[in-house]
């Protein structure tokens, strides 16, 4: 990686194993995030010919999204902390042919951007990592023009997030497992409105307005299917590293039993919440 890295441990994950498990499952991760997507695009509003700096890209949805907007007039920065994300995203894009991408791996956080060079930045859940968020939302403000937008979507609280909250509740196996601090990196870093409100104006942001995303989050076709998507992620493998082999067993099948739980005609849904927020740079 040329740039500096200052988010360690995230690049380590994300560089590491839980990106090649977003790029092995590239089209699921895409499908259940699409209700949430289809918002972002909206309070986005790109216009042909737009600039766009896409933070935390992944395998690059919004970016192409993004650049076939945008045009040929326009561009996107697509930047993430992830090898195996990235290779995907590129080559996803080339698939399609969209050559107003310029994907870079690198730390959003101190990544070197052209200065005022872009009109909007945008994340689609790739800005809750940071160790430092006034640090990174600073950096991600440098490079807007002024009057610049910043559109992005963050997870609100777990008590709104019907899948990670019951897939922390049934592999508990019995143990109190404290709450990350407010603000800790992780998906919930930013749900607090007041919290994200603080850093983005630290940062210097104005105009910071918050749009509730509630959607049905569809995690596989049938309980087997999700169960063996779920078993991969890394969140689920961290919970069940110490537990030992009778009390993972026990773990497991509670959670093949909550997944079995959320059966519908359209597959296994679980409710899900994220905040669209909108900002824009004075
Ligand atoms: C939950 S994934 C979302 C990926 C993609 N935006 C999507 O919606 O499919 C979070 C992404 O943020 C990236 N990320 C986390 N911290 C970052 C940082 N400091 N700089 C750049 N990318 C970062 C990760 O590598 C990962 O690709």
């Amino acid at each position: 990686m040329a740039d500096e890295i200052v988010n360690v441990e995230q690049a380590q994950a994300w560089d590491g194993p839980d990106g090649e498990y977003w790029a092995t499952h590239q089209e699921r991760f895409d499908r259940t995030i699409g209700p949430h997507h289809s918002l972002l695009m909206a309070a986005a509003a790109i216009a042909p010919g737009e600039h766009v700096l896409d933070v935390g890209c992944g395998n690059g949805l919004t970016s192409r999204d993004a650049a076939r907007t945008a045009g040929p007039g326009g561009s996107v920065l697509a930047v993430d902390l992830s090898g195996p994300m990235l290779a995907k995203a590129e080559q996803l894009a080339k698939d399609e042919g969209l050559g107003n991408i310029r994907f870079e791996q690198g730390d959003a956080q101190v990544h070197r951007f052209e200065a005022g060079a872009y009109d909007l930045a945008m994340s689609r859940f790739g800005v809750m990592f940071f160790a430092d968020p006034v640090a990174a939302f600073t950096n991600i403000a440098s490079a807007l023009r002024p009057g610049g937008r910043l559109a992005m979507l963050v997870w609100q609280s777990g008590a709104g997030n019907e899948w990670m909250g019951s897939m922390r509740d049934a592999l508990a196996a019995g143990r109190n497992l404290p709450a990350p601090p407010p603000g800790a990196p992780g998906p919930f870093a930013l749900a607090d409105r007041e919290f994200t409100r603080n850093i983005l104006t630290a940062a210097g942001f104005t105009d910071v307005g918050f749009a509730s995303s509630e959607q049905p989050f569809n995690v596989g076709a049938d309980p087997d299917d999700a169960y063996r998507f779920a078993v991969g992620m890394a969140p689920v493998q961290w919970l069940l590293a110490d537990l030992d082999e009778a009390t993972k067993a026990e773990a497991l099948e509670g959670l093949r039993a909550t997944i079995a739980a959320h059966q519908t005609a359209d597959g296994i849904v679980f409710g899900s919440a994220a905040w669209v927020v909108t900002a824009r740079k004075p």
